[in-house]
């Protein structure tokens, strides 16, 4: 009999990301918050960019919206979520800013049947390439994760919960994320039932097919005022046995297949020549959003 909650009925997670706090969408941070409060998920999965820059302020606001939530929540560390100013932080104290939430930040959370387990692509320097908002799953960060899931009881299904696609090179050969490939096949390797990641700022629900079996790679668009070609929002993932159903939540109403995209685009600006990927629903921003 497939179990999922302690009632053995299915269970339900929200996917969150890219919610840029210093360039927040408090309407859809808002509508969010009243589901989490009125659906009370199983688990609240945030895949990273919690804030623009790193800044002190943009920190105390994210730790505060996530403290509030009433859930059991997992953090990832997203590349914007390093100190950029400020060299020696980003260098020795990289994760100091997490303070107020570090219990949360990459903590792995046990649910009935389930584990979601984190996986770091977030680094803060790259020898291989400037600048570093890309992502690299190093040999220690995979290590990581292979060593929590190997862990976990026999039987237990996985999600992996990591900031950046795993893509490793688009379709020109352009460098994505280092070592996504061969973490690709790990994972599925091991079985996992699918990996949630952030950072582009679309929704996508996608099967990779790796030499180890296909694996699921779900991502979640942003809740933030950066959009790229698809209004805010978040993934309701429902688990029903071995069945992980996806759906792009939002305030617009947008059915799912018009919001997801169908390839990983190299970052989250808009897109702006014919062969980036665009989403059915083409949200696109006139201009690009400003950065500052
Ligand atoms: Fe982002
Ligand atoms: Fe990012």
């Amino acid at each position: 009999m497939p179990s999922g909650s302690p009632s053995g009925g299915p269970l339900r997670l929200f996917h969150l990301s890219d919610i840029h706090f210093g360039l927040e969408d408090r309407r859809a941070l808002d509508w969010v918050k009243d589901c989490i409060e009125r659906e009370r998920p199983h688990a609240v999965a945030i895949t990273g960019d919690l804030t623009m820059r790193a800044r002190h302020p943009e920190f105390r606001a994210a730790c505060e919206w996530i403290q509030a939530l009433d859930v059991p929540v997992t953090v990832e560390v997203g590349n914007h979520d390093i100190p950029y100013f400020n060299l020696y932080a980003r260098f020795f104290a990289p994760y100091a800013r997490f303070k107020a939430i570090e219990k949360l930040v990459e903590t792995q959370l046990d649910l009935p049947n389930l584990a979601i387990v984190p996986l770091r692509t977030t680094t803060r320097a790259q020898w291989q390439r400037f600048p570093w908002s890309n992502g690299w799953v190093t040999e220690r960060a995979l290590g990581h994760t292979l060593e929590a899931i190997d862990a976990l009881p026999a039987g237990t299904r996985v999600l992996v919960a990591a900031h950046h696609p795993l893509t490793e090179r688009r379709a020109d050969g352009k460098l994505l994320t280092i070592n996504g490939t061969r973490t690709m096949e790990v994972l599925a390797g091991r079985k996992v039932m699918g990996i949630m990641t952030g950072h582009v700022h679309d929704p996508f629900d996608m099967v990779q097919q790796t030499p180890a079996g296909p694996l699921r790679m779900i991502g979640a668009g942003t809740l933030s005022l950066r959009i790229r070609s698809t209004p805010p929002s978040f993934n309701e993932i429902v688990i029903d046995g071995d069945e992980v159903k996806v759906t792009a939540r939002n305030l617009e109403q947008v059915p799912t297949p018009a919001m997801q995209i169908d390839r990983i685009p190299e970052n989250a600006l808009p897109p702006r020549s014919p062969e980036e990927p665009v989403s059915p629903v083409a949200t696109v921003p006139p201009v690009d959003p400003p950065v500052h």
